[in-house]
């Protein structure tokens, strides 16, 4: 069974210029991506800043006007939802948004941020509410006592976990983490990461992993789609992804990730010079007259190249 279907989707975003704002053209952020999700599985999207990541996951919580095409959620085309007959779908489908600084409303306590999708879908008196959101936040590894704390109040890393509290209450059957943790530094990465995965397991969670460092992607992936100016150019399982690249912009994501080994840095090295070369000189048949990556072919059954 599939829980989320992506199909075809297109959304391209007017460009106004002059004095009666006229469109002129369009920023085309996402141009025919389709994808699907498995239950239970954790779904990379990786690709440079400006590829259309993040466009895909608002597209699918219905912050962004589709242009074209369709997203299927257990079958139901959710597309062009008004809010209200989007409401029960907010249920089951959560968001983690990229940036911690600006996503939580600053003029609210910690119990209203966490509580405010709750008071959406259940009646709760005050003291059930307040027992859940202790609850979430031990979970989450922040002390229950934050729970009349303001925002201002907390390091970056805790913010997200905050956003993490809030989106998990509603127990979402898929959750959309968009960069959940390229704004936190590197000491708590980890930390943060490990508990996503732990969550995954406990309550059976599929995710949507937008991020756009392929060295945390390839630990948690079970499956990665490799976005290239708003089309997928590759998609395969992880190992396939980093041990049998096909897209010329793949092998220089995958060149690009730095080495940790001393021992193999060298070869590396090596490898990005190569691959540097690979790049300038095949670059050009991997894309149409008009720059645009072609179509998904499959070269296994789970291994798929953008290729002529
Ligand atoms: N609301 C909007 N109006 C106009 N253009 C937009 C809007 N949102 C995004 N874009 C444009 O769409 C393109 C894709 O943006 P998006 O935020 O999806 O990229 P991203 O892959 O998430 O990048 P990053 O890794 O930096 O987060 C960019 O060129 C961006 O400027
Ligand atoms: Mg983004």
């Amino acid at each position: 069974m599939t829980l989320l279907e992506v199909d075809n989707l297109k959304v391209h975003f007017p460009i106004r210029r002059g004095l009666f704002k006229n469109v002129t053209d369009y920023v085309r952020a996402v141009d025919g991506v389709s994808f699907e999700l498995h239950p239970g599985e954790i779904y990379g999207l990786v690709g440079e800043s400006g590829s259309g990541k993040s466009t895909i996951g608002k597209s699918i919580v219905n912050l962004h006007r589709v242009t074209s095409g369709n997203i299927l959620f257990q079958g139901k085309n959710i597309t062009h939802l008004t809010n209200t007959e989007m409401k029960p779908f907010r249920k089951e489908i959560g968001m983690i948004f990229q940036d911690p600084y600006s996503s939580l409303n600053p003029k609210k306590c910690v119990l209203d941020i966490i509580a405010e999708p709750l008071r959406n879908f259940h009646r709760l008196t005050p003291k059930q509410e307040k027992e859940i959101v202790q609850a979430y936040l031990e979970k989450v590894g922040l002390s229950p006592d934050s729970i009349y704390k303001y925002p201002y109040e907390f390091s970056g890393g805790q913010r997200q976990r905050i956003g993490i509290a809030r989106t998990l209450t509603l127990k979402p059957k898929l959750i959309i983490a968009d960069e959940p943790v390229s704004a936190l530094d590197v000491s708590v990465q980890a930390q943060v990461l490990n508990f996503l995965l732990d969550l995954q397991k406990e309550f059976q969670l599929t995710y949507l992993f937008i991020g756009h460092d392929l060295g945390v992607i390839r630990h948690i992936c079970d499956r990665i789609g490799v976005m290239y100016r708003g089309r997928i150019v590759e998609e395969g399982t992880s190992q396939e992804i980093y041990e049998n690249p096909q897209h010329i912009y793949t092998k220089r994501l995958i060149s690009a990730i730095p080495e940790l080994e001393l021992i193999n840095r060298k070869k590396k090295a090596l490898f990005r010079k190569q691959m540097a070369e690979e790049y300038k000189k095949t670059y050009a048949h991997f894309f149409d007259e008009n720059g645009r990556a072609y179509d998904l072919k499959s070269i296994t059954p789970t291994h798929k190249v953008a290729l002529p």
